[in-house]
């Protein structure tokens, strides 16, 4: 296995850990009245501000570039699909965030909403990731040579260096924290 696909593999296992505390979550969002958007709204932003989008950064703007470049004939489809498919997550949460603006005091039609969008985000991403380590990922360990392998880390760790030096990465981490906790 390639440390680029060993990187990315540890990311979605990462990601597998809130999305599970999130779905959890959203079940019991559908009976507590006493949950409201704002108990989502912390970890909402640790999981797409800096888990996901920062993981789909790296394989959308460093590993597919790199993989494009080597012209290999089954790879252009594969990395159509990878964009493809983040763009929809992408939309998936969109619909979720804009169930979750709709302002703190939710009824039960607003809950369920928010509930089913945040679940469809959820299962498709989970789906993501398992088609990526079942598909894609062995084929880029395939092509990967030494040499690129290690740049490609190096690039992945600095993208997190520098998430480390935003402001507000160690409060996102916290509250991501809190809320497996609080969830699992
Ligand atoms: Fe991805
Ligand atoms: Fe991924």
């Amino acid at each position: 296995m390639s440390q680029t696909t060993q990187h990315l593999r540890e990311e979605h296992a990462q990601a597998r850990r809130f999305l599970r505390a999130f779905l959890q979550f959203l079940k019991q969002i559908a009976e507590d009245t006493a949950l409201d958007s704002r108990d989502a709204l912390g970890v909402m932003e640790f999981l797409s501000e800096s888990a996901l989008l920062r993981h789909e950064e790296k394989e959308e703007s460093l590993l597919l570039p790199e993989l494009a470049r080597m012209r290999e004939t089954m790879v252009p489809e594969a990395l159509q699909k990878i964009r493809a498919e983040h763009s929809v997550g992408r939309e998936l949460l969109e619909e979720m965030r804009g169930e979750m603006f709709r302002g703190p005091d939710w009824g039960p039609g607003e809950r369920a909403r928010f509930a089913a969008a945040g679940t469809r985000w959820v299962e498709f991403l989970l789906r993501h990731m398992l088609a990526e380590e079942t598909y894609f990922f062995p084929v880029v360990d395939e092509l990967l040579s030494a040499d690129i392998d290690a740049l490609l880390v190096r690039d992945f760790q600095r993208v997190d260096e520098e998430f480390d030096q935003m402001a507000d990465a160690c409060i996102l981490r916290t509250s991501g924290d809190a809320f497996i906790r609080r969830y699992t």
